[in-house]
């Protein structure tokens, strides 16, 4: 039996000062290599519209793409703990359907957790799916679902008011009852700030070293999103060059007749 993550082993990797290591995925064998490798938290992210369904924005991803994304993580991954990240307008609109999909996402995904975006205005949300027993983490910053308002992918924290409301988002999310925070497209020094403040942890994406943990879209670790390696992503290997050259190896062989050969035949 393996054993599995649980929310208080965040709070303890805080106490300890140790790092949390945090990954997307979007399927089974992914999850599988991600957990193998040590990752604690697998975020199902609503990115699962651009790394995986052509999506232009995390915007057009419904419940049912993303639970059943959450289903096949969950398959590949028995010990992470495992985020399911509520897509688009799926908790906004009404306590009932909230809480509703809230509970599509733990018993019929089995995920440890959801994530939610934004910060003091969705902290009664918090509460509330947190006091229904749906643990939840924050995602404060640069928030993709609101890209259309704000029109584009802004950096926050540049200025002393955005600083502020970034401390106050941080402790409305906290007190809410979030066993940890995303703290995305944040300035290192607030994002370094608000740790510190914070006693729950902080999972950066483009926020800086200073977070207590760190999480990354994998498509941009592997090099499957080619069009350029966004400023906050370290791209560890470039896979999307190397699946086009095995299209390419096994295209030649074909059209060559060089494959199959006996040893691949019956
Ligand atoms: O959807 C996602 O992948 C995310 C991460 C960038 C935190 O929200």
């Amino acid at each position: 039996m393996v054993k599995r993550i649980n929310v208080n082993y965040f709070k303890q990797k805080k106490k300890a000062n140790e790092k949390i290591v945090a990954l997307t995925a979007y399927d089974a064998p992914t999850a599988k290599f991600a957990e193998e490798a040590g990752i604690e938290l697998i975020l199902v992210g609503d990115s699962l519209g651009m790394a995986v369904l052509g999506y232009d924005t995390t915007i057009p991803v419904t419940i049912e793409e993303s639970i059943h994304h959450c289903c096949a993580v969950r398959r590949g991954a028995h010990g992470a703990f495992i985020v399911g990240d509520m897509p688009f307008m799926t908790y906004r609109l009404s306590i009932e359907s909230t809480l509703k999909n809230a509970a599509r996402y733990m018993q019929e995904a089995m995920v440890d957790a959801v994530k939610i975006e934004g910060g003091k205005e969705i902290a009664d949300t918090i509460k509330m799916l947190v006091t229904a027993g749906v643990p939840v983490l924050g995602h404060i910053g640069l928030l993709p679902q609101s890209v259309k308002t704000a029109g584009g992918y802004k950096i926050t924290g540049k200025t002393d008011l955005q600083a502020e409301n970034l401390l106050e988002d941080a402790l409305a999310v906290q007190e809410a009852g979030a066993f940890a925070v995303v703290l995305e497209g944040v300035t290192k020094d607030v994002a370094k700030h608000i740790t510190e403040k914070l006693e729950i942890p902080t999972i950066g994406i483009g926020a800086g070293v200073f977070c207590d943990g760190q999480i990354q879209v994998v498509n941009d670790l592997l090099g499957l999103f080619t069009d350029f390696v966004p400023k906050h992503a370290k791209q560890y290997v470039n896979l999307g060059e190397k699946i086009k050259e095995a299209f390419e190896s096994y295209h030649s062989d074909v059209t060559s007749s060089t494959f199959p050969t006996d040893k691949n035949s019956f």
